[in-house]
């Protein structure tokens, strides 16, 4: 059966986005490749007077760490602590060249090229290569005809700002009409720098409802809802809509296939683009579900497949990516688009660092196209260092006689397996100490309490029974994917909860575990609430924890830290110690604003020496 076309979306790109043109010099690009021409048109320096001669790197080799199974399986408890490098970190030798003699530049790479203006859809070898990825591998069974296009990006974050710039238009409340004013639907609690690249612009951002997997389809304040029930008071229905799917920031949630259903149909019903930024894809932890069951005996949701060796691309009945552990894995929103309403974000800062500032954008065509022209005007294209660094790391040298290296012991690149094993790698470190944290805050979850009671039959010692409470501190869904174990804290059993104003007894617990002996530092809810209501309703109850940040070795020292000072603060009994932390709080944060003054008095002075 013939794939459909992609929908022409075009009605929904902004007033500037309508307007650009493509850039005059950027078409002349295609002439720059004539053998032989004298190229007198470009403004170009002159690559022989780059102060870099190569640039090389010492690297890992893609086998650094140990991958976790694809299917879920009970972690030994004697390999949970195990999340450090595989035996010996042996490295290789990566060199960008200043020049290739390769002819073909989609697989040239060097200084000359990779330093040089380029076009705005990326350094042209990386481009192939993430494009031949994203079709052949990652997304092999996009439901339009043609697939989909990729732009390289500065990162998700470029790559949300761009879309933004593509899809919105900003409102001004003084100028405009309420009636004009766009808006973006969001999860209810959110990532926030999307929300503060979105609010500024004057779209109304409209948070959905969520459970333990993410955004709910139908129910309270899920999406079937609060498109349903839109109030145009408040401006128009919202068209687009941002979205982390895997391993949600700050949630860690995962959305399975059935849901995405659901919510794509909705979109597809109400008309709506979907922004899904998902940084953390490659970081699914089957064996969340499978300790979730066997903690509590049941699953973080029923929505994930039981059989251990479900394969996503099969059980659609599309086609294999050509790795199992790809197979394995939830597939994007685009496996499902036959539309072309998704635009995806992707990003090299969790898989090879976030000072990296690369990333790319997978759409249709035509919006990729928009796209193109806002980055011509922008961005111009990734730094050509980074570009250069991973497309060798990667791709390797050409051929022989290319003085390239690449990431691989032999002198070639990492290629497509390598860079897949890597990415099973880090996933294997960081579902290790998921489990890790995971499995001791589960131990630490309520706090025991035994007293001694008599027999109302006889007041002999011998027949005095023990009485156990139990409390529970805190609660928390087992992370399916991501960084972060997202823990709600149960306040209301704490014996200060009718006392204290419930925001400040969360406050205090926050400053608690930021005190001796506990030192740990924890990012409160309030911090991730897209609107004051949800951060008056909820947010405070909620604390981040990122498993990912510290070292191997600590997590587990600071998640004993974490269970210690919930169980210490559930024994304050009285009002004045709670007023004391806090106080205290407020005499630190008060000092470090004064430091932090005076160090911007002393920069802005040294800044106007230089100047
Ligand atoms: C959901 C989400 N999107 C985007 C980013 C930032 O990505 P980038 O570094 O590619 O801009 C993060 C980083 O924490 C994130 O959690």
């Amino acid at each position: 059966m013939e794939k459909p076309e992609p929908k022409d979306l075009s009605y929904y790109y902004s007033r500037v986005t309508m307007n650009r043109q493509a850039s005059k010099m950027k078409q002349f690009y295609q002439y720059f490749l004539i053998p032989g021409i004298g190229n007198l048109a470009g403004g170009l320096p002159n690559p022989g007077y780059f102060p870099y001669d190569t640039l090389e790197a010492s690297t890992a080799l893609p086998d650094r760490f140990k991958p976790t199974p694809n299917k879920p399986v009970d972690p030994p408890v004697s390999e949970l602590g195990n999340c450090t490098l595989s035996d010996s970190p042996a490295v290789s030798r990566v060199l960008v060249p200043h020049d290739s003699a390769e002819p073909n530049l989609l697989r040239k790479i060097d200084l000359t090229t990779a330093l040089q203006y380029g076009t705005a859809q990326g350094y042209p070898p990386l481009y192939s290569f993430i494009r031949s990825f994203v079709q052949t591998n990652l997304h092999p069974n996009v439901p339009y005809k043609g697939g989909p296009e990729v732009i390289l990006t500065c990162g998700s974050t470029d790559g949300f700002a761009k879309t933004l710039e593509c899809f919105s238009n900003i409102w001004d409340e003084e100028r405009d009409w309420i009636r004009e004013r766009e808006g973006i639907l969001c999860e209810e609690f959110a990532y926030m720098n999307a929300i503060q690249a979105a609010r500024p612009r004057g779209l109304n951002v409209v948070p959905v409802a969520i459970d333990d997997e993410g955004m709910l389809a139908s129910g309270k304040g899920g999406l079937e809802e609060v498109l349903a029930s839109w109030d145009k008071s408040k401006g128009k229905r919202p068209h687009l809509m941002y979205t982390v799917t895997m391993g949600q920031n700050p949630t860690s949630g995962l959305l399975s296939v059935k849901r995405r259903k659901e919510i794509y149909s909705l979109c597809q019903k109400y008309d709506i683009i979907i922004v899904e930024d998902d940084p953390y894809w490659y970081l699914q932890y089957p064996s969340g579900n499978r300790l979730s069951m066997k903690a509590r005996g049941k699953p973080v949701s029923e929505n994930f497949p039981i059989d251990p060796a479900h394969n996503y691309n099969a059980s659609s009945g599309g086609k294999s990516s050509g790795f199992d552990f790809l197979d394995s894995l939830v597939p994007s929103y685009l496996s499902m688009d036959v539309d072309g309403r998704v635009v995806r974000l992707d990003t090299f800062s969790k898989t090879v660092a976030p000072g990296c500032r690369l990333g790319w954008i997978t759409a249709q065509p035509d919006v990729v196209e928009r796209i193109q022209r806002i980055t011509e005007t922008s961005t111009q294209q990734p730094s050509g260092f980074v570009q250069s660094l991973i497309a060798e790391l990667i791709m390797g040298p050409s051929k022989s006689g290319d003085p390239g290296k690449g990431g691989s012991k032999d002198g070639s690149g990492w290629k497509v397996d390598g860079w897949v094993r890597w990415l099973e790698g880090l996933r294997g470190n960081y579902e290790r100490r998921m489990q890790l944290m995971s499995t001791i805050l589960e131990d630490g979850k309520y706090l025991i309490q035994s007293s001694r009671r008599g027999s109302r039959l006889s007041a002999s010692d011998e027949e005095e029974y023990e009485v156990l409470h139990k409390t529970q501190l805190y609660d928390f869904a087992y992370p399916m994917a991501g960084m972060f174990l997202w823990m709600r804290a149960h306040y209301e059993t704490h014996p200060l909860y009718q006392d204290v104003e419930h925001q400040r007894l969360a406050q205090a617990l926050w400053v608690f575990m930021t005190t001796k002996p506990y030192l740990v530092l924890l990012s409160p809810g309030s911090i991730f609430c897209p609107t004051p209501e949800i951060m008056a309703e909820k947010g405070w109850q909620y604390f981040r924890l990122c498993f990912a940040a510290v070292n191997d070795d600590v997590v587990e020292k600071y998640s004993k830290a974490i269970v210690k000072a919930f169980t210490d603060f559930w024994a304050i009994d009285d009002v004045k110690k709670i007023d004391d932390l806090l106080d205290d709080d407020e005499k630190v944060q008060a000092r470090l604003a004064n430091a932090a003054m005076q160090n911007q008095v002393s920069l802005n002075c040294h800044g106007a020496h230089e100047m």
